[in-house]
C-alpha cells in the first residue's frame, strides 16, 4: 500500500483521483493516450435504462474559469454499455470501475443498478440524482431530502455494491440532503453535480445553450464545492467523494481536508486529457512540501473550522 491509497467503501484505491462522470467516457477512449491503471478509478458516463441522443445543440458554452454544458445524459443505454462498453474497458483496465446511472423514475434507477451490479469490474454504483439537464427525472430527485432518500432505498433494494448518491449544488441545505441518503442506507455521497448557469448571445440576444440552461463547472466553482463538501462530510458518517472544479493536486489536498475520502476530476479532463495523470504525478512533491507522509492521514480526516 503506497502513501497515496486510501478506501472507499471497502475498496481500496491507488490514489485518490477519479475522472468524472461525462468527462472520461467509457475510460478506453483515454486509454489510447496513456496507461489508465495509473488512476484510483474512474466514474463512468452516466447510463440510463434506454438509449439517449441527449439535448439539441450547442450543448456547450465557455466562461470565464469554466464552462456550461446541456449534454443531457447521450450515452448508449444500460444494455448497449454491459454488452460492448465495459469488455472494451476490461482490455485496457485492470481494477474496479463506478458506474454512474442516471433515471427519470424509481424504477428506472433501480432497473440500471440491478442490471449494473451483476458486472464483475463495477466496484461502486454512483447513482446520479443531480443532473441539471433534463426534465423529470435527475436533479428534481436530488433537491428535496425525502425524494433523495426513495431513490435510495429503491436502489439499495436490488443490489449488493457501494452505492454512492452524486449530490447537486442547486440546493440551499446540503447536507439535509446527504444526512437523508445516510438514512436511506446509501454507502456514501458525491458532490458537487453542476450548478445551474446560462449565457445569452450579444449577437442574436438569445441563450447559447440550445437547452436555454446547463450546468457550470470548472475551476471558478472548487470554493462552492469545497464549501459544500465540507457541509456535508460534517454532516453524515459515510465515506464523501469532493469534487468541482478540482484541476491540481493542492485541490485534492485541500477536497480531502474538508472531509473527502476521494477526489473526483471533471471539467479539467477536457481541458487537458491528461489532468488525472499530472494530478498523480504531482501529488507526492506537493504531500512533501506540506508535511503529508500518507493520504491516510487526510482521508475523511473532516479537519475542524
Ligand atoms: O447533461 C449531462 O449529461 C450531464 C449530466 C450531469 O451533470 O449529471
Amino acid at each position: 500500500m503506497g502513501r497515496l491509497s486510501v478506501n472507499l467503501c471497502g475498496i481500496e484505491l491507488d490514489n485518490p483521483v477519479i475522472p468524472a462522470s461525462g468527462t472520461f467516457g467509457y475510460g478506453y477512449e483515454f486509454a489510447e493516450l496513456y496507461d489508465i491503471n495509473i488512476l484510483g478509478t474512474f466514474s463512468f458516463k452516466g447510463t440510463t435504462r434506454e438509449p439517449r441522443f441527449g439535448n439539441p445543440t450547442p450543448r456547450i458554452a465557455e466562461c470565464t474559469a469554466g464552462m456550461l454544458n446541456s449534454v443531457g445524459l447521450q450515452n448508449p443505454g444500460v444494455d448497449r454499455v454491459i454488452d460492448t462498453e465495459l469488455p472494451r474497458l476490461a482490455k485496457c483496465f485492470h481494477k474496479p470501475v463506478m458506474a454512474n446511472v442516471s433515471g427519470f423514475s424509481l424504477e428506472d434507477y433501480a432497473c440500471t443498478c440491478q442490471r449494473l451490479d451483476g458486472e464483475a469490474q463495477i466496484g461502486w454504483l454512483e447513482v446520479n440524482i443531480s443532473c441539471p439537464n433534463v426534465h423529470g427525472g435527475g436533479m428534481s430527485f436530488g433537491t428535496d431530502p425525502a425524494q433523495a432518500a426513495s431513490v435510495v432505498r429503491a436502489v439499495k433494494a436490488v443490489t449488493t455494491k457501494p452505492v454512492l448518491i452524486k449530490l447537486t449544488p442547486n440546493v440551499t441545505d446540503v447536507a439535509a440532503v446527504a444526512k437523508a441518503c445516510e438514512d436511506a442506507g446509501a454507502d456514501g455521497i458525491s458532490l458537487i453535480n453542476t450548478l445551474l448557469g446560462m449565457r445569452i448571445d450579444l449577437k442574436t440576444r438569445k441563450p447559447i445553450l440550445a437547452n436555454t440552461m446547463g450546468g457550470f463547472s470548472g475551476p471558478a466553482v472548487f470554493p462552492v464545492a469545497l464549501r459544500m463538501v465540507w457541509q456535508a462530510a460534517h454532516a453524515v458518517k459515510i465515506p464523501v467523494i469532493g469534487m468541482g472544479g478540482v484541476s491540481s493536486p493542492e485541490d485534492v489536498l485541500e477536497m480531502m481536508m474538508a472531509g473527502a475520502s476521494a477526489v473526483e476530476v471533471g471539467a479539467a479532463n477536457l481541458v487537458d486529457p491528461f489532468a488525472c495523470k499530472r494530478i498523480i504525478e504531482e501529488l507526492p512533491g506537493v504531500m512533501d512540501r506540506y508535511g503529508i507522509q500518507e493520504l491516510k492521514e487526510l482521508s475523511g480526516g473532516k479537519c475542524h473550522g
